[in-house]
């Protein structure tokens, strides 16, 4: 897999004080203005600073690639005014209620904006593969920061480079967001476990797309024989595991110990490890330092960014993603959900710890239960962590069970689905093995942590469908002018030589290579993770938040869509006119509202009011929204992945669904 390094990330802790925090009461001229001053970088690079970070961004990034802020965070006028219908309020008026919802935001703007990728090899075979693959030759991400692969051990140079040769091949993502409060995602558990259930009303009986894309129902496409998958040699199936949780609940530990006990992490690799950390006067976090890379990371003692990493268990290809807790990162938590199949949810046992996690206005743990079932994950494995804090308690372990299962249920995941597994990352106990302290094992029966990821089912893949791979980061390589991009195959297959149509832009290229968990492979399939190289293809055109498809099989591409959503807990009211960020896989465009169509009964999903006037906290509803520049987007119904959205605003989710129609214009 290829990487990126970012020493050379804003430090948002220095110059980030309240005077430089984002003001989303300013005026819109001004601001595009402010951030679109272009300025010459090189002859030939033109670039806009960011107004919140001050960051030199290239011309044709559309959004922050530090902070994600959007270059142009209102879509303009001209869009608007077409579609927008005249409004009359009466009391409160829809600007008093906008002011309100909208007033200045001071706000801790973090996270970079795609996908950070870095790798590291940890046997001497592997290290040899990637010196003689790469050696020496630089990669440049979307970023334009370059990635050398080099024998050393992920230490980064003064210009952001990272060199490694270690076990984990490990990626970092994230979804450039504005900080999220702790009140993000802040929707009633009941309105979480109905999103699946809201029908998909309204659905297209004049729904077309600006690209027309074959009705895959209808299509003609006939899959071949090497799309699929070879029953005796692929025994594993890949299973794209998210980690969450509440911040420091020991997610990062948790992982590192893990990897390391099932070899994927060296014990020379360990050392140095608790050595670097000892040093920072960081000494417990020795194994969170195998997921958290960054200088910014480790000094801070929080994950910012996912972190993604590689195991087997005797049914899976784990892709393990391991996602920060804290409220600031929220966004990029998401992206991470966006990928899984299914979640280890970490809860702390630790006295207080618990209760802080499980707050529901200051923990994180109901909001990434919440988001995981929004996006359809519905087999969790809840590890009950720090059980070393709590004596092994089996009353904690039984308190916790009973009040996250009943907030589970209310989110509509099935009893069954869910596995307990009370543990310590720290101390090595119901890890790989069954518990050795005897103060776990004298009641507890049930299967360690890696028998339980061993249980979880792997989705179908729908490997005859055509390709669809919305891409989640483009690293470009300074050999050849190659361009690599990665994500996850949410359809269809492809292997060297096969066709690929790169969208939005429309170009045909061919797929040259391709990698999965750092080793070249000559197939990748639905639910893979992978990085395509591609060729024949003008590299610009590959962009994050794009599409690989199949050349005869074009992703929509649109600026306006219906949506069904559900308006979360705690969302300020959204009425026409309302500014939102559009968020779909892994693009994200400036949205305004320009219909409310209906109100929906959240239960049976039947229409019980028609253009209200006004959506707010725990209402469901079918609205328009016109965005800022197009998107590659399915409705819900075609494609799940690429129809499931969400809209934020102020750094907090104010409201999850999916898209209904697409809008001709
Ligand atoms: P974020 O990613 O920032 O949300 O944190 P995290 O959930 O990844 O937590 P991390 O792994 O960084 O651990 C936080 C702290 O908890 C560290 O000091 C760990 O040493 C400690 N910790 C993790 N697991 C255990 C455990 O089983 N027992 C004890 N006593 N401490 C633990
Ligand atoms: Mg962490």
């Amino acid at each position: 897999m290829p990487r990126k390094g970012f020493s050379d990330f804003y430090d948002y802790d220095d110059g980030f004080d309240d005077d430089d925090a984002y003001d989303y009461d300013y005026d819109a001229e001004e601001h595009v203005e402010a951030v679109t001053e272009p300025k010459e970088k090189t002859s030939q690079q033109r670039v806009w600073r960011c107004a919140i970070c001050t960051y030199d961004n290239d011309e044709s990034m559309f959004a922050c690639d530090i902070c994600g802020v959007l270059r142009k965070p209102h879509v303009s006028n001209q869009t608007t005014n077409k579609t927008t219908e005249p409004f009359k309020f009466d009391s409160p008026s829809p600007d008093d209620l906008v002011s309100n919802g909208l007033m200045p935001s001071k706000m801790g703007t973090r996270g970079g904006s795609s996908m950070r990728l870095k790798e590291q090899v940890d046997s001497a075979d592997e290290q040899k593969s990637l010196k003689n693959r790469g050696g020496g030759g630089s990669k440049t991400s979307s970023k334009g920061r370059h990635i050398n692969i080099e024998d050393d051990n992920c230490s980064k140079d003064g210009a952001g480079d990272i060199k490694s040769s270690k076990a984990v091949t490990k990626s970092k993502q994230n979804i450039s967001e504005a900080s999220s409060s702790a009140k993000t995602m802040e929707m009633s558990e009941s309105l979480t476990g109905s999103m699946d259930e809201l029908s998909l009303t309204g659905k297209a009986e004049n729904s077309s797309n600006v690209r027309p894309r074959r009705s895959i129902s209808d299509s003609k496409h006939k899959p071949e024989e090497w799309m699929f998958p070879d029953k005796e040699s692929d025994t594993l199936r890949q299973l794209n595991l998210a980690i969450v949780g509440h911040v420091d609940s020991g997610k990062s530990t948790l992982s590192g110990r893990l990897l390391h006990l099932l070899g994927r992490i060296s014990q020379k690799q360990m050392h140095k490890y608790e050595k670097e950390a000892k040093l920072q006067g960081k000494g417990s976090f020795a194994y969170a330092w195998a997921l958290d890379e960054s200088a910014e990371e480790r000094e801070r003692g929080i994950t910012m960014t996912v972190a993604v990493a590689y195991f087997d268990t005797n049914k899976h290809h784990v892709v393990l993603l391991d996602s920060p807790g804290h409220k600031d990162f929220v966004p990029n938590m998401i992206a991470g959900a966006t990928q899984a199949d299914a979640a280890i949810l970490v809860i702390d046992a630790s006295g207080g710890a618990f209760e802080a996690g499980f707050d529901n206005m200051k923990g994180q743990t109901r909001e990434h239960a919440r988001v995981l079932r929004g996006f359809g994950v519905d087999q969790v494995v809840v590890a009950v962590n720090k059980m070393d804090v709590v004596g092994y308690s089996k009353d904690r372990f039984d308190l916790i069970k009973q009040q996250v299962g009943t907030f589970l249920h209310s989110c509509r995941f099935k009893a069954s689905s869910l596995i307990w597994v009370p543990l310590s990352a720290m101390e090595n106990q119901n890890l790989i093995a069954a518990p050795s302290d005897s103060r776990l094992s004298s009641w507890y029966r049930g299967p360690s942590l890696l028998d339980a990821i061993d249980s979880l089912k792997s989705p179908d893949r729908d490997v005859t469908k055509p390709l669809l791979m919305p891409i989640c980061d483009v690293v470009r390589s300074s050999l050849q002018g190659q361009v690599s991009a990665c994500g996850k195959l949410e359809a269809g297959a492809v292997r060297p030589g096969s066709k690929i149509l790169v969208m939005p832009s429309g170009d045909v290229g061919t797929a040259r290579s391709l990698e999965r968990d750092s080793r070249a492979c000559t197939v990748a399939r639905a639910g893979d993770n992978v990085a395509i190289t591609l060729q024949g293809i003008d590299a610009n055109q590959v962009i994050a938040g794009g599409v690989l498809c199949h050349p005869d099989f074009p992703v929509p591409v649109a600026t306006r869509l219906e949506l069904t959503i559900l308006v979360l807990e705690g969302a300020s009211p959204i009425l026409i006119g309302s500014q939102l960020e559009f968020h779909v896989h892994h693009a994200k465009e400036a949205a305004t509202v320009v219909r409310l169509v209906s109100l929906l009964d959240p239960k049976t999903g039947e229409v019980m009011k028609k253009s209200p006037r006004c959506l707010t906290a725990k209402q469901s509803a079918v609205l328009e929204v016109c965005l800022q520049g197009a998107v590659c987007v399915e409705t819900f119904s075609e494609s799940r992945a690429l129809g499931r959205v969400f809209l934020r605003s102020l750094g907090r989710t104010v409201a999850m669904g999916k898209v209904t129609r697409i809008i001709h214009e």
